[in-house]
This record gives C-alpha cells, structure tokens and sequence, in this order.
C-alpha cells in the first residue's frame, strides 16, 4: 500500500496543513511521499493507492495555475482504482471560501473513489488537529479494513 499527498502552497498555509496530514499518515503505519507541485510528473498517480491533494484558493475561487497539470492527470490517467481526499487552506473573507477544493472534490468525485474533503481558515489552528486526524482515519479506512 502507498499513498502521495501532491500539494501546493505559497505563503505557507497549505504546506502546513500537508505536513499535518503526512505525520498522520506515516502514525498510521502507511508509507507517504509528501510531494511539492513542482516535483510531480504526470504518469505518477496510478501508483498509488491513496492521494491527497492539497490546494490553497486564488483569484475568485480559482484553482492555482500550477495545478491544472495535475487536475488534468486526474481527468486522463487510471485513476478509478484510487482513494483520494482533498484538502485546501483558504480565507473566508472571499465569496468562493476554499473554491479551488470544491473544484477538485467535484473532478476527483468523477474520476476515482474520493473518501474525504478537509478545509482550514489560513493557518491551521489547534482545533484543526483533530479534524487532520478524521480526514486520514477517513483515508485509509477501506484499506483497513481490507
Ligand atoms: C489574490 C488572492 C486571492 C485569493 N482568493 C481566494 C479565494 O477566492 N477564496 C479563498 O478561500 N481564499 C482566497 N485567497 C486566500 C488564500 O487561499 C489563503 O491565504 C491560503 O491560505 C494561502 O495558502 P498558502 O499559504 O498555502 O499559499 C486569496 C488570496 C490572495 C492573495
């Protein structure tokens, strides 16, 4: 079993909450490349048998640029078999509130077996903790259970 959390951020937010989530990841006995947008290739997902993409929100509730390689590998690899989650930092004062995981959630929900979405107002909080530990017990749960 692998999984990958595929991930992108600028100010930090969102490379926060991918850390968060790739400890977690790692405590529950599953072998995790955290990989930064830049180092992804496409041809890569089908490895997997868990991703987790990790996005902050731009422009009007806009997926960021360097992730539309990554969108569009989703939408043309084989990719049915795998168990995704997407998660995202964003800020509520915008009127598309972490718009860019709505995007994917909906692309990942067509294309593969989605199990769980996570947002987080800017920098994950304490409370957050908790809320990273139920979005990796919803990830690897059908493999647990296997
Ligand atoms: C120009 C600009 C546009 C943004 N647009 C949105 C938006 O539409 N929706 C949203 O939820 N957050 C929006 N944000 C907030 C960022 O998504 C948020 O600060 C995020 O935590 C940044 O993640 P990072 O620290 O990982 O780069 C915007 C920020 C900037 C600077």
């Amino acid at each position: 079993m692998k999984a990958a959390i595929i991930y992108t951020s600028v100010t930090g937010n969102t490379s926060t909450l991918a850390e968060l989530i790739h400890e977690r990841m790692e405590s529950r006995g599953m072998e995790t490349d955290l990989i930064p947008i830049h180092e992804f290739r496409p041809g890569q997902l089908s490895q997997y048998d868990i991703i987790a993409v990790g996005t902050y929100t731009w422009d009007n509730g806009e997926l960021p640029l360097e992730m539309e390689d990554l969108y569009e590998a989703f939408e043309t690899e084989d990719v049915k078999h795998v168990t995704t989650g997407v998660f995202g930092t964003g800020d509520s004062f915008f009127a598309h509130y972490c718009g860019a995981v709505d995007l994917f959630r909906d692309m990942l929900f067509a294309q593969t077996s989605l199990a769980v979405t996570l947002k987080v107002e800017l920098t994950p909080q304490q409370t957050d903790l908790d809320r990273c530990d139920k979005f990796c017990d919803r990830l690897t749960r059908e493999l647990i259970l296997v």
